[in-house]
Order: structure tokens, then C-alpha cells, then sequence
């Protein structure tokens, strides 16, 4: 007889997630050899130079300053009202698209991208997204009955590869009645790497062109996970202006979380907004965002929605918080540059990366380099087809130092 208890559709591997997983063997070694023999690049998250976490003060401060009732009530089933308007300034700024914008609270930007896929796709469609993208997108769709499928984010030139982007919406098309495209920009993980506005056009104008003539639906997915570290607001949000007057039939989602633009990942908090031409599209948005609210996680976190309420309430506190963003964003960008700038000088192939916590290193047997590189205690997340680097987590004179390490790894395992 089997000993199988879980229904068939959810029997798993049993296998510690990648990250997490890399991140023990780091921690493991920092025991051994002592933390500064080691570069530990394998976690999303901003630490300081020692490798201990970076938290912003005036956030942890505002939070910790908040009545209990605050953290300790429950919040709305679709947030807070005064959350729901904070987390429309933040994700837009000075560049909110006209239409209807409507939010709901969810737990992260995970949260929102479940929302998304049970929302937005019926039982067996396909999600598009670029070949590059972050694993948790293969996770959610499979979890709720949904594929995957991706096109290639860059061509051989390593620029923004916009016919195979075409060619893919073409093909899914064919084959349903509506497709969820996942936009990780600006600052994809796992390349860094941002559309720019005139990337955006040609995006926006084909996908125009292509809803006019199928009369098919097309959702549009921005996860902006990482947004807030990718340069001034103009740069990480200017292109969202192209979203205004799309048609009924082109709903745009964006994915907020407050995980890194507020260091604040355990407190499981972020927002689904979208934008439709529409007021009964958005309207339709918020009742079935709700209800799925209550069906996975019934509310959220109460004391997050209210921190975010009481930052863009206040705006000398709006200030503070912006400012000692700046201060870890001008870190992050020098680590990065360091490592960008050495790979330039040893002659190490990177994609293009323009902003944010990760940088991609295209390469063959990433699993064997990735052993190698164990060796020398350098520690980050072998990917599909290349190795991500995470300058979020180590100092810069680390960031310096793995590139000669990754290359020489590099051509020890590949010739
Ligand atoms: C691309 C991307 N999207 C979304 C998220 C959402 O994270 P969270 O659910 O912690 O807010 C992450 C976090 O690592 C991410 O890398």
C-alpha cells in the first residue's frame, strides 16, 4: 500500500528551498572558518558590511512606537482605507497614470502575484514571463493549476529582446482567451535589469496593437519588488505614465511590497493595486482580491498597513524614511558598481544590470562553479543556466574580490 497521504496534486519533492538552502551552508562555513573568510551573496536582503541585517530605524522606530491596538487588532479584509491610499502614493509617486486605481492588501508581493494567478488565469492557462525570473513564479503557478512559460529577456546582444516577447504573446494567444504577463522591472531579479521608457513604448504598443485586432484580454503583472532601489523616482517610475488610456482589455496589476523598500521582509506586508480605463473592471478587481483575501489569509497584518498609513500621512517623517533609503541605496550601488567595474576589468560576461540586489553571471555547469567557488567560502545561488551574485549582501571589498573568484572558478570547471 502507499504511504502516501497527501492528495496527488500536492505530493512534493522534499528539498530545502535553494536560497535558504546556499545560505546554511554559508552560515555553516562562517562557523567554521570565522564570517569574514566568508562572502555569503546568496540572500535578497540588505545587510550591513559584517553581514548582519540592515534595518531602517525610523521605520522599526515608527512601528515600535505604535498603539498595541494598532498592531494587535485586525485589519480589514482588503487593508486598511488609509493603507490602501498610502501604498497608491507609493507605488505611483508623481506619476500616477489617470484611470481607476484600486488596492488590496496582501501578505508581500507574493500575495499579490497568488492573487494575480488565481484571479486572472483559468485552470491550465499559462503565464508569461521573461526566462530569467525569480522561482517563486514557477511555485504559485504550478500550486494553483497554472504553467508557465517564458520568453527570452535578452537577445544575443544582450538588449531587451522584444520579437521573442512578441512571438510568445503571439503564441499563448492562440491558444487562450486571456494571458498574465509578469513584468519584473525595474531592477529584475535575478539581473538587475530595468526597461527603459522607450522599451516600455514598443511594449505597450505592440500589446495595444495585438489586443485591437484578437479582442482577446491581456493582463499586464509590474512585480516592483525591488523599486525603490532603482534610482530617483523619475528613473524607477517615469514609464508608468504609458499606462494611462490603455483599453478596457489591458488591466495593468502592480505587485508593492514593503519588504525592501521598508526592510521590513518578516512582516509579511504589500499591496495589489491595479489600474483600469475602466471603474467596473477596477471595482470587479477589488471584489474578487477580497475574496480571495479571506479565502487564503483572511486579513493582514494590521501594525504594517499602519506604519505605511503614518509615514505618508506625515511628511517629515516621509522624509526620514526617504533619506535613510537613500543612505542604504547609495551602499547598494557601490557595491554593485565595484563588482560591475572589476567584471569589466577581468573580462567576466555579465547581463546588464542597472539597478537593484542582484547581478546574473551567465555561465555553463552553474551547480559544479557554484561548488568551486564553496571552496574559497564564496557562497551565492546557481541558477538555471548562470550564477546570481547578490551585492545586497556583501561589502564591497567582498563584491571586489568574488569577481576574481567567480572567474577563476569559472574557468577551472568550464575550460
Ligand atoms: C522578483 C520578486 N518579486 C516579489 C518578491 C516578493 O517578496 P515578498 O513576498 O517578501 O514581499 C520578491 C522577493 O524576493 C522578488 O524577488
Amino acid at each position: 500500500m502507499s504511504t502516501t497521504m497527501v492528495a496527488p496534486h500536492s505530493k512534493r519533492p522534499i528539498a530545502d528551498d535553494k536560497v535558504f538552502a546556499a545560505n546554511k551552508k554559508a552560515q555553516e562555513a562562517a562557523k567554521k572558518v570565522g564570517a569574514e573568510q566568508v562572502i555569503n551573496s546568496t540572500l535578497g536582503a540588505l545587510m550591513e558590511d559584517d553581514g548582519s541585517l540592515s534595518v531602517m530605524q525610523s521605520v522599526m522606530k515608527t512601528f515600535k512606537d505604535l498603539p498595541d491596538a494598532e498592531i494587535a487588532a485586525y485589519a480589514p479584509i482588503a487593508g486598511l482605507p488609509d493603507f490602501q491610499q498610502a501604498a497608491e502614493k507609493a507605488v505611483f509617486d508623481e506619476y500616477r497614470p489617470a484611470g481607476h486605481v484600486r488596492a488590496v492588501a496582501t501578505p508581500g508581493g507574493s500575495g499579490g502575484i497568488r492573487h494575480a494567478v488565481w484571479n486572472y488565469m483559468e485552470a491550465g492557462d499559462t503565464m508569461l514571463t521573461a526566462d530569467w525570473y525569480w522561482a517563486p513564479y514557477k511555485t504559485i503557478t504550478e500550486e494553483h493549476g497554472r504553467k508557465l512559460d517564458t520568453f527570452q529577456l535578452f537577445d544575443e546582444n544582450k538588449a531587451f529582446n522584444l520579437p521573442s516577447f512578441k512571438e510568445k504573446v503571439e503564441e499563448l494567444l492562440g491558444k487562450q482567451e486571456r494571458l498574465l504577463i509578469m513584468m519584473n522591472t525595474p531592477a529584475h531579479n535575478p539581473t538587475g535589469y530595468s526597461l527603459t521608457e522607450e522599451e516600455w513604448k514598443e511594449v505597450l504598443d505592440y500589446l495595444k496593437e495585438k489586443q485591437a485586432k484578437d479582442q482577446k484580454k491581456i493582463i499586464l503583472y509590474l512585480d516592483i519588488a525591488y523599486i525603490d532601489f532603482a534610482g530617483d523616482m523619475k528613473t524607477s517610475r517615469g514609464f508608468m505614465k504609458q499606462f494611462e488610456n490603455l483599453p478596457e482589455s489591458i488591466l495593468v496589476l502592480v505587485g508593492y511590497s514593503m519588504s525592501k523598500a521598508f526592510t521590513f521582509y518578516g512582516l509579511r506586508c504589500g499591496a495589489l493595486l491595479c489600474l483600469s480605463s475602466s471603474e467596473e473592471i477596477a471595482d470587479e478587481f477589488m471584489a474578487a482580491g477580497t475574496f480571495s483575501s479571506r479565502a487564503c489569509w483572511s486579513n493582514g497584518t494590521r501594525g504594517a498597513q499602519k506604519l505605511l498609513a503614518k509615514v505618508y500621512s506625515d511628511e517629515s517623517l516621509l522624509k526620514k524614511v526617504n533619506e535613510e533609503r537613500d543612505s542604504f541605496k547609495k551602499l547598494l550601488e557601490t557595491r554593485a558598481h565595484a563588482f560591475v567595474e572589476e567584471a569589466e576589468m577581468v573580462g567576466l560576461e555579465i547581463f546588464p544590470y542597472r539597478a537593484g540586489f542582484f547581478i546574473t553571471i551567465p555561465c555553463e555547469n552553474p551547480d559544479k562553479v557554484a561548488d568551486e567557488l564553496a571552496k574559497n567560502h564564496l557562497f551565492l545561488l546557481p541558477l538555471g543556466r548562470g550564477l546570481r551574485f547578490a551585492p545586497c549582501a556583501v561589502s564591497e571589498a567582498k563584491c571586489r574580490k568574488s569577481v576574481r573568484f567567480i572567474k577563476e572558478a569559472m574557468d577551472k570547471v568550464n575550460g
